[in-house]
């Protein structure tokens, strides 16, 4: 059968699902989590992957070509491999990738590729590894560029890595991704630190989200919740309304452009 078109109130072609796995995470980013930790989802409100695939394959019928799994962090979901295998299967996945922070790809990355992820974004904003610890309160550096070899080495190409800047790219910090990504022939991204309340946004640097004309995307929420924007406050429950309603909603319910989000938090969006 062919994939059908979706496309929302403002025209745009909607063929990208951003699908969070989980709102836990093995680091506690200071832009993302408190030093204490987050109030974390019990485990019966997180969607089984019977659920996901649900939602994922109404999604390409509707015609999504592109899935990315984020999280938190997608790599401490439990059986994460097996649900990437399934995605893989459907004929009309054409690119799917996965935002990590690299820490467990050394012990993940052949299976992924095995199961049929093509590429992996990858967190990095310094390489320097005390102010690594500082930023993530907990990180060791060292297990992300084992991370980041490991991806390569398997083939999850192309690797880029996701840098997150306060307010410019010649940031030191930044600078130091930029190199690093140069000798080590990888693509950098630069992610200006975003604000879900206020609604501080900008378009990412080298890539294409943050720029609501050209907004391609939905995401699902490990909850369940298909949200039309990452700022809005707006979401719709698969489990509620069933897949089918819930992702035509999100749909019509996409703003031309981001307003504010006083519901989320990064760790339960996936960026
Ligand atoms: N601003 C921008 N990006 C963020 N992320 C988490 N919190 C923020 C924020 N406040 C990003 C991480 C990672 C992805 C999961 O979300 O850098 O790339
Ligand atoms: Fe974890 Fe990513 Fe949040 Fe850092 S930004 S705490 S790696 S979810």
């Amino acid at each position: 059968m062919e994939a059908q078109s979706m496309y929302d109130s403002f025209n745009r072609r909607i063929n990208y699902l951003r699908i969070s796995v989980t709102d836990r995470c093995n680091l506690r980013c200071r832009y993302c989590m408190p030093a204490e930790g987050v109030q974390l989802l019990s485990h019966d409100e997180i969607l089984r992957f019977d659920e996901i695939m649900e939602v994922v394959d109404i999604a390409v019928a509707r015609g999504v070509d592109k899935i990315r799994i984020t999280g938190g962090e997608p790599l401490v979901r439990k059986g994460v491999v097996e649900l990437i295998a399934m995605i893989a299967k459907l004929e009309g996945v054409k690119d799917l990738g996965m935002t990590t922070n690299g820490l467990l790809l050394e012990q993940y990355a052949v299976a992924l590729k095995e199961a049929g992820l093509m590429r992996v974004n990858i967190s990095m904003d310094t390489t320097d590894p005390d102010r690594y610890r500082e930023i993530t309160r907990i990180g060791d550096i060292s297990l992300l560029f084992r991370g980041i070899k490991a991806a390569v080495s398997a083939g999850l190409t192309p690797v880029k890595l996701n840098c997150v800047i306060k307010k410019t790219p010649e940031e030191p910090d930044a600078q130091l991704v930029k190199r690093f990504a140069e000798d080590n022939g990888l693509q950098v991204r630069f992610i200006h630190e975003m604000n879900l309340e206020t609604g501080y946004f900008r378009p990412v640097i080298g890539g294409d989200g943050g720029d609501c004309k050209k907004c391609n995307r939905l995401r699902l929420t490990s909850n369940g919740i298909i949200k039309p924007c990452l700022f809005s406050s707006d979401g719709f429950s698969v489990r509620e309304l069933g897949a089918a309603i819930a992702l035509e909603k999100a749909l019509r319910a996409k703003p031309k452009s981001g307003g504010v989000n006083s519901r989320d938090e990064f760790y339960n969006l996936g960026g």
